[in-house]
């Protein structure tokens, strides 16, 4: 565990952990509680798992979201608007007519408090008044990393609100496990029978479609750049995987399950020239599989590289977009005073 200090141009200040298991080192920071690398060392050398910043400061507006904890709500809601119990509440329109990310007051530009530090771990809190971004409920917030021996990264998030509201966090980190800028030659499996159709805005209607017969199946490893400039309505509107997959959750992982959260085995990434891996694991129903196509070459990562269009895949787990609009989708609603609590892992070997 190392905790440093550093101040950016504007003058806001950040503090920087790390953590480590055997072979792999977490980087967060304070700002957002964002995960700002993770480095994998082997005999060949130490290598960048995911895209982080060259430049610092970009983390204050992060235009891509790198390692973003996005919070209170991941993804989209449609209309950018939703009701609960009864009440109908407005949010930012961000995304054309629809919020995405929770909007520009997004959690994941804040500066959080670190509320806890051990050897391998290290939590992160935040309050979120009543009203913030549009969202009901006076709400706390933590989020937990911690690095294994073994090199798993688990995030746990918590969240207390004092009036029911809605919560849906998720990290956004881009993985690019291999030497080749973009991630188009990785090989992805995904533990889904079938994905949410978004449409044209990318809104999650209710529509649960199979994959088989379509592209978007990765049920068996395919290569991310097989199919992806396929001839298919769900992938052209978006340029590119940016869907969600409503995960099997079929096969139970006992290691990272805890007292009442079960863990699945969600999804897995693998560069094979390179041999590096990771698997996903997750308690949560959802998965955004988002493969970096609205990136344009115009920032650089930690090695001062320019990050091309496709230059990593996010794995991005959650209660499926626009959930909180769709009554027969998993409901993503943190009861008034309950801890709601989900844990996403991401082991790598
Ligand atoms: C999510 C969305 C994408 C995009 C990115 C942020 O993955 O599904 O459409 O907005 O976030 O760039």
């Amino acid at each position: 565990m190392g905790k440093e200090k550093f101040t950016l141009p504007s003058g806001r200040k950040v503090e920087r952990v790390s953590i480590k298991g055997t072979k792999v080192t977490v980087k967060v920071l304070s700002l957002g509680a964002t995960v700002e690398d993770i480095i994998y060392d082997s005999a060949e050398g130490s290598r960048h798992m995911i895209l982080g910043y060259d430049d610092k400061s970009l983390y204050e507006t992060n235009p891509y979201y790198f390692g973003a904890c996005v919070a209170r709500v991941g993804n989209r809601i449609g209309g950018a608007r939703f009701t609960l119990n009864g009440k109908t509440y407005e949010l930012e329109k961000n995304d054309g007519n629809n919020n995405l990310h929770s909007g520009k007051d997004c959690l994941c530009f804040r500066d959080w408090e670190i509320s806890d530090l051990t050897d391998r771990s290290v939590t992160f809190m935040i309050s979120s008044p009543d009203g913030d971004m549009g969202f009901p409920g006076e709400m706390t917030i933590r989020v937990k990393y911690t690095v294994t021996e073994d090199d798993a990264l688990i995030i746990d998030y918590e969240g207390q609100s004092d009036a029911d509201t809605i919560f849906n966090p998720t990290n956004h980190s881009y993985f690019n496990l291999g030497e080749d800028s973009d991630i188009l030659s990785e090989m992805l499996k995904v533990d889904a029978d079938c994905f949410t159709p978004g449409g044209k805005e990318s809104i999650p209607d209710g529509t649960v479609s199979p994959v088989e017969g379509t592209p978007m199946d990765f049920r068996s490893f395919h290569k991310i750049g097989d199919r992806i400039d396929a001839d298919f309505d769900e992938l052209r509107y978006t340029g590119g995987y940016d869907h969600n997959y409503a995960l099997t959750h079929d096969e139970v992982s006992e290691k990272y399950s805890l007292a009442g959260l079960r863990v699945f085995y969600a999804a897995e990434l693998k560069d094979e020239k390179s041999g590096r891996s990771m698997k996903v694991y997750t308690s949560l129903p959802g998965m955004q599989v988002y493969t970096g196509n609205f990136l344009k070459g115009d920032v650089k990562d930690n090695t001062g590289k320019v990050v091309p269009h496709r230059g990593g895949v996010c794995l991005e787990t959650q209660y499926f977009p626009n959930a909180i609009n769709v009554p027969d989708f998993s409901q993503p609603i943190a009861k008034a005073g309950e801890i709601t609590r989900s844990r996403t892992v991401y082991k790598f070997s």
